[in-house]
Formats: C-alpha cells, structure tokens, sequence
C-alpha cells in the first residue's frame, strides 16, 4: 500500500479508504488517541486505537516522539477538532523513543532550552511552521527572480575580497596552526598556504555578482556569508543567508521599486502557500503578547501586519529629510536615544531606526542618499560629493532588513575613493576592469533571509529561524 501523507489525508475524500501513514507521535492519550505528525502539515492526525486489538507491551512503546507506522480506515472524526481520523487496524514500532529521556515533552519550552536542542526542536509546531515557511520563502525568492528576468549567479564562498570593507571576516587557511611561517619583515606568509594569497569567507557576493550583471544584465545570488562580527543581538548571526540581485541600467530609484516590489510579492506568495503555518505562528504570537506590558504589545496581529506591508507603499526619504525628524523629535530632545542626534554625518543605530519605521511613520521606510562616510567604497558619489546613492530598508520590529546602493561605475571616482579609504588596486584588479570595459550604469542590494523570515514568522529572535545557528562562542551541531 502506498504511504499518504498527514497532509493529503486531511485534505482529502478517501473516506473508508484503508490508508497507510508513518509519522512521530506527538500525544498518547486514554491509552487510544494517538496524535501523530510526520512534517507534512501543522496538523497531526488523530489515529484510534481500538485496544482490544493491541497488546500491552505495544502499547507502552507509543510514547511521545516515537516513530511509528499505521494502516486503518480514514473516517470521518467522532470527536471535535478534526474532520477525518484514522480507525487503526495495524500500528508498528518503527522506533522506540524512550519518555524518560526525550527532551521535547508536550509542554510548553523556553525558546532558550529548544535552542540547547537545536537537533530536536523541529519536532515542535512553533520550528516545524518557521523551518517550513523558511523553505516556502526560499522557493519564492528563486521563483520571483526566475519569472522576472534574473539569473542565478553562485557567489564564490572562499574569496579574496572584503566587499563591506569592515573587516570582520574569517579566515580561511590550512597553515600549521602550530607554526605558522613568516616572511621576514614578521608578517604571515600566506605564499605557503592553501590559496597562495591571504582568503576569507565571504561577507557579500555583491563584487562578483557586479562582474556577472555587466553581461547577463540581471543576476541574482542567493547563497550564505559570514561575519565574524561580536554581535550578540537578536538580529544577527556569523553565518546567515543574504539574497543579492545585481542589475545592469538600474539606477537608485529602480533598485528601490525592486526591493519594494520583491519583499510585497514574497510576502503576498507566503499568505497564500503556508496559511496553516501562518495561522499557528499567529496564534502563538498573540498569546505571547498577552505576557507583554499593554504599551509594548504589537498593534497588529501578524497576518495583519503582513497584508499591511504587502499593500502598502513603503515610504521613501533622504538621511538628511531623516535626520532632521531624528533630531528633533523628543526621545532625542529628552535624550532617551544611547546614541544622540546632533551632528549631520552620524551613523544611524536601530533605535533610530526602529524609532523611524515604528514610532513616526509607523511603515516600512527606505533611506537613501546617506552620508559618504558611513557606507562602503563601491557606492556612487551623488553631485554634492557629501552622499552617496546608498539604500536601506527599514522593517518594524526588525531594523535595516535591506542594504544597498547604485554602484560608482566611474573609473576615476572608483579609484579615488579606493585610495581615500586605502584599499588596495591590485588586490580588485577584476572589479576595476568592470569600469573600464563598457561601464555602465547599475545597482543591487542586499537582504538578509532571516531577518525577512523573522518579520515574516514574528519570531523574535534571529536565532530561532535559521536551523543551527552560528554566533560568538556557539557552533554546537
Ligand atoms: O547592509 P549589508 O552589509 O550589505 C551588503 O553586504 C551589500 N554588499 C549587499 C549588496 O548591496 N549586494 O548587508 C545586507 C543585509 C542587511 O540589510 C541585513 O538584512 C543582513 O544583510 N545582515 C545580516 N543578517 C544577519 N546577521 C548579520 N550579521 C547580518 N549582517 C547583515
Ligand atoms: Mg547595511
């Protein structure tokens, strides 16, 4: 008999069908309900044993988390709760999971402690729904990207290059650890290791992809980097998975509509693809909420807030329209923010731009034109030569979601602005070949894929979203 899936018999018409599922048992009660889950849905279905038929010793061994396979008669359901149930004639073992020991109980857990059992926690509602919408937004990244025009590029993960240029990289290296040869002024000698050159990880494809766009017009990466930044927050991670187009003839205003554009239609693909798991992350969120104080709680359920983004114009200003809210609006006045406002050129933190998105315009906003001194080399130098054409976009409840920029296709300014800021000619040679061989106009940005399932799952902690998550003093699994 062919093995079905929770999912299609909950939604399908084989009633008085004899079906055959296997799953993990979530619940067993009255020594005949079993409630059983195998991954395909948030439901479980009801299986009903009618004991009689089952022998003690079987019966002890359904215990939460085991594994077990089950052929009955799909019915329609006695009780409340479900509209189909499994009337089981033969009920098998396939692994035992022993209750003294299975550390996901059906109980409440922390956050916290699923975390320490990152291996198991998927057996959960709450990270089975996450992982499951983690995987359904992925499909709607490429799908996005796919129908409008785009190619896949796969960034090199071992790189030589430093895109962001703030050095929190990790080094890749297969030198003796033990004893690492030197050249004579003192340094390493990285003619000796693996590469011959000195490599990194990478923290961005977005140079490469820059290669890729001057010929295939519009490219799109979709792969992780990583950032040895000491960052304990609940936005970020060491290794994380960053989604970066690159487009030919795009200036700042089109790579804007896209960003936009993008982050609405994956939004809206979600709402209709994983309902099930949406409805359950929602409910979880509310009760959640509940525990909060009344002026911390979240206006809008989460189905809400989602629709409200995807119907929603995002709002657009320039650092310095935003600068001047921030610097004079009262948390800045009363001196609540860590970081003051009172000089154009400061870099924003998340509290401004929480302050921003969730206090004063209450939407997601994009910032653009930000001061030359706090964004990265390769940003196109506007007219003022004090801004330049950066992006970001801002999301409630989780910050800067997006970073980009037009690029500086303009040899000479390129290069002015590698010597200002001493990055290296020769170490970039590729990426200044772009410029010189039929330059032209282009844009891109980044977004980072777990803090977009974040907004999108309401979980409030990046590390809950991505499955083994790396941060300072933590690469456990
Ligand atoms: O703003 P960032 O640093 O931009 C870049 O890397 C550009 N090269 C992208 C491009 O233009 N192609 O990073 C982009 C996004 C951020 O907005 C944020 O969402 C996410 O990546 N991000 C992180 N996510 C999790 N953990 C971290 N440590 C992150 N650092 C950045
Ligand atoms: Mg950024």
């Amino acid at each position: 008999m062919m093995k079905s899936t929770i999912a299609e018999l909950l939604n399908s018409d084989k009633i008085g069908t004899e079906v055959q599922v296997k799953g993990w048992v979530r619940t067993f009660r009255s020594n005949r309900f079993v409630a059983l889950n195998d991954g395909s849905t948030i439901n479980n279905i009801q299986c009903v044993i009618d004991f009689e038929n089952l022998d003690e010793a079987l019966l002890k061994r359904i215990t939460t988390g085991a594994a077990i396979a089950i052929i009955g008669a799909l019915v329609e359901s006695q009780g409340k709760g479900q509209k189909v149930e499994i009337k089981v004639a033969h009920l098998e073992i396939l692994g035992d999971s022993n209750p003294e020991e299975y550390p996901i109980q059906p109980k409440k857990h922390s956050l916290e402690f699923l975390r320490e059992n990152a291996h198991l926690r998927i057996r959960t509602n709450t990270f089975a729904a996450v992982m499951r919408v983690r995987s359904a937004l992925s499909f709607a990244v490429h799908k996005y990207f796919t129908e409008n025009g785009f190619y896949n590029f796969h960034a090199p993960i071992i790189t030589g290059s430093d895109a962001e240029g703030a050095g929190e990289i990790f080094q890749v290296s297969t030198l003796n650890q033990k004893n690492i040869p030197t050249t004579e002024d003192g340094n390493v000698d990285h003619s000796q290791d693996f590469f011959g050159k000195e490599t990194n990880l990478t923290v961005s494809g977005q140079l490469e992809a820059e290669t890729y766009a001057m010929a295939l017009g519009k490219v799109y990466t979709f792969g992780p980097t990583f950032r040895a930044e000491n960052s304990n927050t609940t936005r970020h991670l060491a290794e994380f998975w960053m989604i970066e187009p690159e487009m030919a003839f795009y200036d700042l205003d089109m790579n804007m509509d896209l960003a936009e554009d993008f982050i609405k239609a994956v939004i809206k693909d979600i709402l209709v693809s994983c309902k099930d798991d949406l409805d359950f992350l929602e409910s979880r969120l509310t009760q959640e909420e509940k525990s909060k104080p009344a002026n911390q709680r979240s206006e809008m359920a989460l189905i809400e807030k989602l629709k409200f983004v995807s119907d929603n114009n995002f709002i657009r200003l320039s650092y310095t329209e935003a600068y001047e809210i921030l610097r004079n609006c009262k948390p800045n006045k009363k001196k609540k923010f860590q970081f003051p406002i009172n000089e154009w050129g400061v870099d924003l933190q998340s509290e401004h731009e929480r302050f921003l998105v969730e206090k004063h315009f209450k939407c997601p906003v994009i910032l653009f034109d930000y001061p030359v001194n706090i964004k990265a080399f390769y940003m196109r130098l506007n007219d003022d030569g004090k801004t330049v054409r950066a992006m970001d976009v801002l999301f409630p409840g989780i910050g800067e979601i997006v970073g980009g920029a037009q690029r500086e296709e303009r040899l000479d300014v390129l290069k002015e602005k590698m010597a200002v800021l001493d990055i290296d000619e020769k170490e970039l040679w590729w990426y200044l070949d772009t410029r010189k061989f039929g330059t032209a106009v282009h844009s891109g940005f980044g977004l980072g894929f777990e803090r977009l399932v974040q907004f999108v799952t309401g979980m409030g902690n990046i590390r809950d979203v991505i499955p083994f998550p790396r941060t300072p003093q933590n690469a456990e699994f």
